[in-house]
């Protein structure tokens, strides 16, 4: 599964850092290292209302303290 984390200005300032460094913690305990692929992206324009993170080319806006949530529901949920 190739997820992607837009680090562009707006959702930088939204918080994708803390994104990022929630879902490579829950990648790691959850040893998906294989499984799910982690990058980065410059902006996806889509700006404003949270982080867009896309999943498999699906794109998703989420909030910076809703990053495990999702993750549980939307990638943990999605491997199986
Ligand atoms: S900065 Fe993330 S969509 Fe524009």
């Amino acid at each position: 599964m190739k997820v992607t984390i837009c680090v562009g200005s707006t959702c930088h300032l939204l918080g994708s850092k803390s994104v990022v460094e929630t879902f490579k913690r829950l990648v790691e305990e959850h040893h998906l290292e294989d499984r799910v692929s982690l990058s980065g992206t410059f902006c996806m324009g889509k700006c404003g209302e949270g982080v867009c993170v896309s999943i498999d080319d699906v794109t998703h806006i989420i909030q910076k303290d809703d990053a495990e949530r999702f993750f549980n529901d939307e990638i943990l949920a999605r491997l199986g």
